[in-house]
């Protein structure tokens, strides 16, 4: 099922055109990365696809419901999360466990599913051991992480993530996207990527997205690798 279409993307910031026509797609039970070198507007088409950004041109359609039929939950997790303030008092456990309220209701208790979850969450991420922490105590890897098991104790049905594995060790990062890939194949997830190493996601993605800007260094094109083939979908050129 499609979740995420995007058609003739067209974004600008004030005069300088940094994503033209661009036109891609996510569905549901796939994990796809998103490519490109620094500045290619990577994170400038995850917001717009969000609607966080507004596209000048073109078309984004967030799917209104899941594949069973339920309103489409989605988790997003923008670059350099772990650069929360040093200060903020919360526990782990209970900055993990605010991520099951937009589930429950604000006022209503949290049930041992609930907490289950959030156990769950800490554990995927290797920081159960560090719940009762303060997280102004954890390194900029370990923020990070926590700021995934909060995404996966909400249980979404799509994940945009931008450059989640910043300040992991290859290990941890290799375990995530093996999670990833877990949550699209046999969950149904669906999860677009940013990321800026593609070679070590590769054993674990379906698709990948480059997006690249010509000579002139002017305008993003598209390119997309359907199992590892590079097959061009889309080119835009200019007199
Ligand atoms: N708020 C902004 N105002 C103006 N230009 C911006 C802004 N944010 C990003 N840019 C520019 O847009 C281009 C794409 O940025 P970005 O989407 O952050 O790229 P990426 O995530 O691929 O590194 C870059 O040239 C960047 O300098
Ligand atoms: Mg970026």
């Amino acid at each position: 099922m499609r979740y995420i279409d995007v058609e003739n993307l067209t974004f600008y910031y004030d005069k300088e055109p940094v994503l033209e026509n661009i036109s891609y797609h996510v569905d549901s039970g796939e994990f796809v990365t998103l490519t490109g070198e620094n500045g290619a507007a990577k994170s400038t088409l995850i917001k717009s696809t969000l609607g966080i950004l507004h596209p000048k041109h073109g078309k984004v359609t967030l799917s209104p419901k899941n594949d069973r039929g339920e309103k489409l939950r989605l988790a997003y997790l923008p670059q350099q999360v772990a650069s929360f303030n040093a200060g903020f008092p919360s526990s782990v456990r209970e900055f993990v466990t605010s991520g099951r309220y937009p589930r429950r209701g604000w006022f209503k208790k949290l049930n041992a599913h609930d907490e289950e979850h959030v156990k769950t969450a800490l554990k995927a991420v290797g920081m159960w051991d560090y719940r009762n922490h303060r997280i102004g105590e954890l390194s900029g890897g370990q923020k990070q992480r926590i700021a995934i098991a909060r995404m996966f104790a909400s249980d979404p049905d799509l994940f945009i993530l931008d450059e989640p594995t910043t300040g992991m060790d290859d290990v941890s990062s290799a375990d995530f996207y093996q999670l990833m890939h877990h949550a699209a194949h046999t969950h149904g997830k669906s999860v677009l990527m940013v990321t800026h190493d593609p070679d070590e996601v590769k054993a674990f993605a379906d698709r990948n997205i480059h997006l690249y800007k010509d000579q002139n260094g002017k305008f993003a094109c598209f390119d997309l690798h359907t199992d590892r083939e590079k097959v061009k979908v889309k080119e835009v050129t200019h007199a």
